[in-house]
């Protein structure tokens, strides 16, 4: 690779270049971009945790979807002040973009990008393999014989349609559960059954060659628990970082998913650091792609709700922005309004979950400060 690319590449994944494109871009929305920023002023003159992510050479962000950009002004403007990388939640999934084998739906994520750029955002793509969000004809349509070309017209195809214009695509999610007991520690999905574990190293080269601009990226959730489960998972996806890396797979850098859990203690822990070491040794980067802590076995009481859930976000944000390795923290979701949580894990109580960082008023949450102080007491990168 020529050496102006690799700059051109580093530019592309950075901060810098949504500073740079603060800059030079001429502003369309309806309010501009500046009347957005400037009406931000939360109790306490706070900053926006764009503005202090970008201080550091971080990007912070978040999923959403179309329709709630669209049906709810609030969580837009917040969204807009806030957020310099946006990654939809769902548009970008086999299940909504693949109605039938034969046919593509791109205008919601058309319509999501085009709000990013508008608006001086990243764009992640999320996600190309992923045992979960498989259309209703998936099962009963793949065999082992055309499974190869379902996969690679596929990133062919919507890789290569917004080629360019994403900072960084999730390749392969959740491919590593040493409970399916495999000696690679592979999951056994649809996928593994009818390509086998090469199929990461398929992907990921197709993904290179569909954009050679992306940051390509290994997504996985637990692998933040100093337990047998996280130590395991983190075991098994270093052996095949090396593996792959040893190979010339163009990996570029994990996703930490960081679904946390209110009242988890023994996460960011030691072994999670020196795993986080251990990634930079190889010459990644490390992005917290979906991050989100749940309150379901939390007390009732909202202050001490709050104070557990913040207190989480600093302590892991804390660990994984001391590595410089780190170029991103997305949360899965602005505001409690829209959280995949108050679904996947509701309280026994039905009190309504407060897992994120703006509450059902939009206001911003404890959490909200505790991102910004992470950020605040980052080191430059
Ligand atoms: C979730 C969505 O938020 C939900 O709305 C959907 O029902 C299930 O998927 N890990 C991932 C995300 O990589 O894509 C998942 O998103 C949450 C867990």
């Amino acid at each position: 690779m020529a050496n102006h690319e690799v700059t051109r590449r580093k530019f592309m994944w950075s901060a810098g270049a949504v500073a740079g494109a603060c800059a030079l871009r001429p502003l369309h929305s309806p309010l501009t971009f500046g009347e957005f920023r400037l009406r931000q002023s939360y109790a306490g003159g706070n900053v926006p945790l764009r503005d202090r992510a970008e201080k550091k050479g971080l990007l912070f962000g978040s999923s959403a979807q179309q329709k709630e950009f669209v049906e709810d002004p609030a969580l837009e403007a917040a969204f807009i002040a806030q957020c310099n990388i946006l990654v939809p939640e769902l548009a970008l999934k086999w299940d909504h973009l693949r109605p039938t084998p034969e046919t593509y739906n791109f205008a919601p994520v058309d319509w999501l990008l085009n709000f990013a750029q508008q608006n001086q955002m990243k764009f992640r793509g999320h996600t190309l393999v992923w045992q979960e969000a498989l259309p209703t004809w998936f099962a009963s349509y793949v065999t082992p014989q055309n499974a190869q070309p379902l996969l690679l017209n596929h990133i062919a195809k919507v890789v290569g349609r917004y080629a360019g214009k994403v900072h960084s695509w999730d390749v392969v999610n959740e491919v590593i559960w040493p409970q399916d007991r495999r000696s690679d520690g592979l999951r056994d999905s649809p996928w593994l059954r009818n390509l086998g574990p090469g199929l990461i190293e398929m992907a990921f080269r197709a993904a290179a060659q569909a954009d050679p601009h992306a940051l390509l990226v290994w997504n996985e959730n637990w692998l933040e628990e100093e337990s047998a489960t996280g130590e395991s998972k983190r075991a098994f996806l270093l052996q095949h970082l090396k593996d792959h890396l040893s190979r010339g797979v163009p990996i570029h850098g994990i996703g930490i998913q960081a679904h946390l859990i209110g009242d988890h203690s023994n996460i960011g822990g030691a072994h999670f650091k020196q795993f986080l070491n251990q990634i930079t040794d190889m010459g990644l980067k490390i992005l917290v792609t979906e991050m989100d802590v749940r309150d379901f076995r939390l007390p009732n009481d909202i202050g001490t709700r709050d104070k557990a859930v913040a207190d989480r976000y600093y302590e892991f944000l804390h660990t994984v922005l001391a590595q410089k390795s780190t170029i991103a923290v997305l949360t899965w979701g602005l505001t409690n309004r829209y959280t995949w949580t108050a679904h996947n894990s509701p309280r026994a109580d039905g009190a309504q979950v407060r897992p994120l960082l703006f509450d059902e008023d939009m206001n911003p949450t404890p959490a909200w400060s505790a991102v910004g102080r992470a950020f605040d007491d980052a080191p430059s990168r």
